[in-house]
C-alpha cells in the first residue's frame, strides 16, 4: 500500500493549505515566492515568508489524520507514505516509512558550500540566515521549477507501481511530479481512493473519492 499525502492532512493541525483559505501570507501566492528565481530576486522576502510559515508550524501537533496513518503502517507489511508536505508533522506522529518529496523546513541548505543542517527554532534570529562558511542560507526544500532530490520520484514510483492501494489524502493534484503518481497508480491497475474536503482534477478518474475531513475520515478507514 502507498500513500500520498498534501497539505490539507494537516490543515487540522493549524497549518494553512497553500491555495485554501489562509495559505496566502501578504497576498503573495506560492508559486510567486517557492521559486529560485524568487530568492534570488528578494531572498529577505522569500525568508520572512519561511519565518511566517515555520512560527505556525512549530506551534502545530499532528493530528487523528495523521496518527491512523502510522497506524496503517505498522499494519501493512508493505507501506510507503509519500508526502508532499514539508511540515514535519509525520515524522512527529511517528511515521517511519516516508518519502519527503519537495523537502524538509527544518532543514537549511547553504547555497554557495553546499552544506545542509537540521534547525527547528520556530524564529530565525536574523534573515536571511547565513552557513559557517559565509554563505547565504536557503530552506531545505524543492521549489517550483526545480529537480526533486534525486532518486525520490523514482523510489516514489517505485512504491506506487508496487501497490494494490493508493490513498491520496489532502492534495489538490495540481502540482506536477507528485500528481502523477495518482494516474501511474491506476494505470498499474491499483485501487485509488482520495479523501479530500472537496473534488479534484482526479476525482473522476479514482475508484472511490470520499469527501470530508482527513482528521475523521482516516481513523474510520484505518479501522
Ligand atoms: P494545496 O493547498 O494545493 O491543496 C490542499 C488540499 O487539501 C485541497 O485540495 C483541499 O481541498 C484539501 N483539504 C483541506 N483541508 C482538508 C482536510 N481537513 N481534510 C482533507 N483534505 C483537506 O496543497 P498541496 O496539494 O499539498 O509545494 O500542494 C502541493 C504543493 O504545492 C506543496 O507541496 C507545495 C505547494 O506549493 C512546494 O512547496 C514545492
Amino acid at each position: 500500500m502507498a500513500v500520498l499525502t498534501g497539505a490539507g492532512i494537516s490543515a487540522e493541525s493549524g497549518v494553512p493549505t497553500f491555495r485554501g483559505p489562509g495559505g496566502l501570507w501578504k497576498d503573495y501566492k506560492p508559486e510567486d515566492l517557492a521559486t529560485p528565481e524568487a530568492f534570488a530576486r528578494d531572498p529577505q522576502l522569500v525568508w520572512e515568508w519561511y519565518n511566517w510559515r515555520r512560527e505556525t508550524i512549530h506551534k502545530a501537533k499532528p493530528n487523528s489524520g495523521h496518527a491512523a496513518l502510522v497506524r496503517l503502517e505498522i499494519q501493512k507489511p508493505h507501506f510507503t507514505l509519500i508526502t508532499q508536505n514539508v511540515d514535519g508533522l509525520h515524522d512527529m506522529a511517528g511515521s517511519g516509512r516516508m518519502l519527503k518529496l519537495h523537502g524538509d523546513i527544518w532543514r537549511m541548505r547553504c547555497t554557495v558550500c553546499g552544506s545542509n543542517w537540521p534547525d527547528r527554532r520556530a524564529t530565525l534570529p536574523k534573515l536571511p540566515p547565513h552557513c559557517g562558511c559565509g554563505g547565504l542560507a536557503r530552506p531545505g526544500v524543492v521549489w517550483f521549477g526545480e529537480p526533486l532530490p534525486e532518486g525520490m520520484m523514482q523510489e516514489a514510483e517505485h512504491a506506487t507501481l508496487e501497490a494494490q492501494v493508493l490513498l491520496v489524502v489532502g492534495t489538490s493534484a495540481q502540482v506536477y511530479p507528485a500528481a502523477s503518481l495518482i494516474p501511474l497508480a491506476k494505470q498499474a491497475g491499483a485501487r485509488v481512493i482520495q479523501v479530500n474536503l472537496e473534488p479534484t482534477p482526479y476525482s473522476e478518474i479514482v475508484d472511490c473519492a470520499l469527501e470530508g475531513a482527513a482528521g475523521e475520515i482516516l481513523p474510520r478507514l484505518v479501522e
